[in-house]
């Protein structure tokens, strides 16, 4: 037991330290607070009722969180929900200890409790955070927001914009969510899709813009399984990172710009509609299209336009070759709705997939539904692992590994982009590969989140 001398000591000395704190860091003791909580906030049209969400800081998303390359993001998470939860820092090359998983690198956080997650940023980039524990439903709820981590050298650009995308399903009638968070039919189809798409929890998001103002915009997918197909109007972009990772040099956008649940891209646009007219952030819905973000021209912010944009710089100490020692792996996506599955193995036992719907379970990775006692693989530190992965199902998948980029290893052995979620059409076969250099537990899932609750979750091992 402690003296009362011992603790007047105690106290004296932490009174000394407290004189050198940051007046944020002493209202809040050590860390400065992110507060997962239950809110009203206005979603829908004004003449739609509020929606009760749970977000960071009570809004949805939760606030930016902005960070220097290499810098360190320290916050007490404090849970004020009536559910266990945890937070995730999706795509970075985190702390193993600090990554968030329930009953894989931290206890869930109860009700009332609080977590110190503090850690290092190593890779600038455009990253997000989110709840992941029972995510289908915490994220369906507004638990998430951005990531930042600052260049040193930033683009000449002449605004810098965070777009979170999002949808939810809510009741016209009331206003409110869905409840139904684990539904069998989203489970077992595409997905929990919502009816009310958003960006940055704003419908009709509209922003004013200059004619040939440049703009970089940070898209941010963080929808529970809604696959978001983006074109541009009255904007002239470049692609100039994918999940974080700058791209070696920017590519023009010509097309559409496809994004996954849990993928990001960074865009670096011109605003090339006249003074008075209006661009668009369009996104394909089936066969129309409609405005994801609007912005209205007025007045010009230059006389020409700016060359094409320049590369980011890159993230260094992520090289990686082929002819290393290499460990191949193969994951096999079985099961969903109109696939061809019929039993797997759930809880250590065989079951027919009749009995696994009749649980909620649908998915399987390499026969086994859910997260494994054990992992795909335990790999030595340092060695490339080479993945196939084989989507023997109806329907896309998002796969997403924590901890670490991969590169999609395309035809000849080429590289593709670093990536952390790769977007897998039905029926495709494709192979990622990375260096195992982050050591710890990393989980392997799918990030349409009805699916990794109905099956797809494996994890590995960096020993
Ligand atoms: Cu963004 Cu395991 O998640
Ligand atoms: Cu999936």
């Amino acid at each position: 037991m402690q003296t009362r001398r011992q603790f007047m000591a105690g106290t004296a000395a932490a009174t000394a330290l407290l004189g050198f704190l940051p007046r944020e860091a002493m209202a809040t003791g050590s860390f400065e607070t992110l507060e997962a909580i239950p809110a009203s906030v206005q979603l829908a049209p004004d003449s739609y009722p509020a929606t009760d969400i749970w977000g960071y800081g009570g809004t949805a998303p939760g606030p930016i969180l902005r960070v220097d390359k290499g810098g360190r993001l320290q916050r007490r998470f404090v849970n004020s929900l009536p559910q266990a939860s945890s937070i995730h820092w999706h795509g970075i090359r985190i702390d193993n200890a600090m990554d968030g998983v329930p009953g894989l690198t931290q206890a869930a956080v109860e009700p009332g409790e609080g977590f110190d997650y503090d850690f290092l940023l190593p890779d600038a980039g455009t990253y997000w955070y989110h709840s992941h524990n029972h995510s289908t439903e915490q994220v369906a709820r507004g638990l998430y927001g951005a990531l930042i981590v600052e260049e040193s050298t930033p683009p000449d650009v002449d605004r810098d914009e965070v777009l979170v995308l999002d949808d939810w399903l809510i009741d016209p009638e009331t206003g409110q969510l869905s409840g139904d968070f684990g539904s069998p039919h989203a489970h077992s189809h595409a997905g929990r899709m919502g009816n009310l798409i958003l960006t940055n929890g704003i419908f009709d998001n509209t922003m004013t813009v200059q004619r040939n103002e440049r703009l970089r915009l940070r898209l941010i997918n963080a929808a529970n399984a809604r696959i978001f197909v983006l074109g541009l109007i009255g904007l002239e972009g470049w692609t100039v990172a994918l999940d974080g990772m700058p791209l070696p040099a920017p590519e023009p956008l010509e097309e559409v710009l496809v994004l996954g649940p849990g993928q990001r891209a960074d865009l670096i646009v011109d605003v090339i509609a006249e003074d008075g007219g209006t661009a668009y952030l369009a996104r394909a819905d089936e066969a129309r299209s409609a405005p994801q973000v609007t912005f209205h021209v007025r007045g010009q912010a230059s006389l020409a336009r700016r060359g094409a944009p320049a590369a980011l710089p890159p993230n260094p100490g992520h090289a990686m070759q082929l002819s290393q020692d290499t460990a191949r792996l193969t994951l096999n996506m079985e099961g969903g709705a109109m696939g061809g599955l019929r039993q797997a193995m759930y809880e250590g036992e065989e079951h027919s997939f009749r009995n696994l719907a009749q649980a909620g379970q649908f998915w399987a990775f390499n026969g086994t539904v859910g997260m494994p006692d054990t992992p795909l693989a335990t790999i030595d530190r340092g060695q490339i692992v080479r993945l196939t992965i084989l989507n023997d199902t109806a329907f896309p998948h998002a796969m997403h590994l924590h901890g670490m980029h991969f590169r999609e290893v395309l035809e000849g052995d080429s590289l593709g982009p670093m990536r952390d979620t790769l977007l897998m059409a039905s029926t495709e076969r494709r192979e990622i590969a990375f260096a195992a250099d982050n050591p710890g537990d990393w989980l392997l899932h799918c990030h349409m989140l009805s699916h990794a609750a109905s099956g797809m979750m494996t994890w590995v091992r960096v020993a």
